[in-house]
């Protein structure tokens, strides 16, 4: 039987995730309006937000900051207060935030992640019905990370586990929660395999077919923070992909 026919607003639609979840969204059969500054909603001023919600029953928040660290700390307070004021007035019955697997335990050391706290927050206490989905990073994170972890032409490893999730997964997954009943809690998403740092960049210089070295490298940061072992992978509780990232990476 199909779905019934639910209005949905995805907020950051032109976004690598947006821009699957849209199509994904309307396949289905849903009423979808794609909102970011593209087509005129900007979040941060909430300039024509009151109409991109007009006949929403469902939001979906995919929104991301492209300023540097310390701004998008605010960036992420003012659009989720504006977003959370414009769903509970426009009587939204769901609304779904993307989030990051251990926000919790980096929120001190990172603005960004402050930032991403307070867009789960305002969902959380706006009166609305949500759903927060905390996903792990992207398949298409593991090159750049990789890069950013090269030194000397040596790849220092941080001495962390990381479990990277292909986004199309994250996507379908998102898609679900979004037509589903509200959780009111938090849902851990990650990929199929845990690996250490070092693994992930054997796995992408194997692909790129360069030889570099690689050590694990104890006082190595991902992207300038000091995680814990286990800061970025999901608990046994959590919803798994099934693409490895090697297997990501051989399809491209
Ligand atoms: N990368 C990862 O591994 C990972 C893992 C877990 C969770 N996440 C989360 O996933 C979310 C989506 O990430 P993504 O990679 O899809 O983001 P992205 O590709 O950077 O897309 C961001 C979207 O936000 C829109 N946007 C930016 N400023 C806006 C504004 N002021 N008003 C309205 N729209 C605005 C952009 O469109 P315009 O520029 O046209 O406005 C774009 O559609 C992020 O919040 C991120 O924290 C990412």
């Amino acid at each position: 039987m199909a779905e019934p026919t639910t209005s949905i607003t995805v907020i950051g639609a032109t976004g690598l995730i947006g821009r699957q979840l849209v199509p994904l969204l309307r396949d289905a059969g849903h009423n979808v309006t794609a909102a970011s500054r593209d087509s005129g909603v900007d979040l941060l001023t909430g300039q024509g937000l009151d109409d991109a919600l007009a006949d929403a029953e469902v939001i979906v928040d995919v929104i991301n900051s492209a300023t540097p660290e310390d701004s998008a700390e605010a960036f992420f307070h003012q659009t989720a207060a504006n977003l959370s004021a414009a769903a509970a007035k426009a009587g939204v019955r769901h609304y779904v935030v993307l989030s990051i697997v251990g926000a919790d335990e980096m929120a001190l050391k990172a603005g960004y992640i402050r930032g991403k706290l307070a867009q789960e927050g305002a969902a959380a206490t706006s009166g609305v019905p949500w759903t927060v989905v905390r996903a792990t990073q992207f398949h298409e994170l593991a090159e750049p990370i990789t890069e950013s972890l090269i030194a000397a032409d040596e790849v220092h490893a941080p001495a962390a586990l990381i479990q990277p999730i292909d986004s199309s997964e994250v996507t379908a997954i998102l898609a679900r929660v979004a037509v589903n009943e509200p959780l009111n809690t938090i849902h851990n998403v990650g990929g199929p395999q845990k690996m250490p740092f070092s693994d992930m960049a054997r796995a992408v210089l194997r692909h790129q077919s360069r030889t570099l070295n690689v050590l694990d490298d104890p006082s190595a940061t991902y992207s300038g923070l000091n995680i814990d072992y286990t800061t970025l992978v999901t608990d046994d509780e959590a919803e798994l992909g099934t693409t490895r990232l090697v297997d990501w990476l051989a399809r491209r």
